[in-house]
């Protein structure tokens, strides 16, 4: 990463997973959910619809929203959604019994070789070890499986500056160019890059979608 050392900021990652224990609780406010989380979870559901895979996992689910409707619109044969929080996860298990919830983090996810046909994930990426992450999931993932990731591009500042002070100080946000580099050098071959399509005008909450295969 180039904006701070993966020491420094990784190490404080579980102040961060401690900030989302309490953060659960505002997180399913309705506006929020529409404006900011939704769109994004549209388009990772659209991208499994296309790559049919039956085993998926969800990484940094938290309170299990995303999770919680690829278990019931695509109904897989398994969902795992994995957290660092416990408080994002309380949340997340009283949601769904259709998914297995898993406290675990991105960059140690305990599932076997080729457990998962896809990996998703939605605004959690800039909190994890980037490569640390990407090497876990193209481990659990079978050979041409899907990988779709939605982070907040840091090319918009002034959306950068609405970040709450804990976010800005503990997490990175690749740019996309950036994303691209990564996911690459984690042996991965990307297929689509663009921003989510949302009702706001995309400066406002600049997210964009990396799709990759592995
Ligand atoms: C902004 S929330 C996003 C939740 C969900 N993906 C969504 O889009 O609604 C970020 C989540 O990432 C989790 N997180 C942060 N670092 C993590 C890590 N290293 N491994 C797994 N989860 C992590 C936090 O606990 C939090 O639940």
């Amino acid at each position: 990463m180039s904006a701070m050392t993966e020491g420094s900021a990784r190490a404080l990652n579980g102040l961060v997973t401690h900030g989302w224990n309490r953060a659960a609780q505002l997180y399913n406010f309705p506006v929020l959910q529409r404006l900011a989380y939704r769109p994004p979870q549209h388009e990772i559901i659209a991208q499994l619809r296309m790559s049919r895979a039956h085993r998926i996992a969800d990484v940094g689910c938290g309170t299990g929203i995303l999770a919680a409707r690829i278990a019931r619109e695509l109904r897989p044969q398994v969902v795992y959604g994995c957290d660092a929080s416990v408080g994002m996860l309380k949340q997340a298990r009283s949601r769904s019994d259709q998914v297995q919830w898993r406290n675990r983090r991105a960059e140690d996810l305990g599932l076997p070789d080729g457990a998962v046909e896809a990996v998703v994930s939605t605004h959690a990426f800039h909190f994890f070890d980037h490569a640390a992450a990407l090497a876990e999931f193209h481990r659990i993932l079978v050979p041409g499986g899907l990988l779709a990731i939605v982070l907040n591009s840091p090319r918009s500042r002034w959306a950068m500056a609405l970040q709450p002070p804990a976010v800005q100080g503990l997490a990175y946000f690749p740019p996309p160019d950036e994303m691209r580099a990564l996911v690459e050098a984690a042996g991965f071959t990307i297929t689509e890059q663009r921003p989510v399509r949302r009702p706001l005008p995309n400066s406002m909450v600049p997210d964009v979608l990396t799709v990759a295969r592995r």
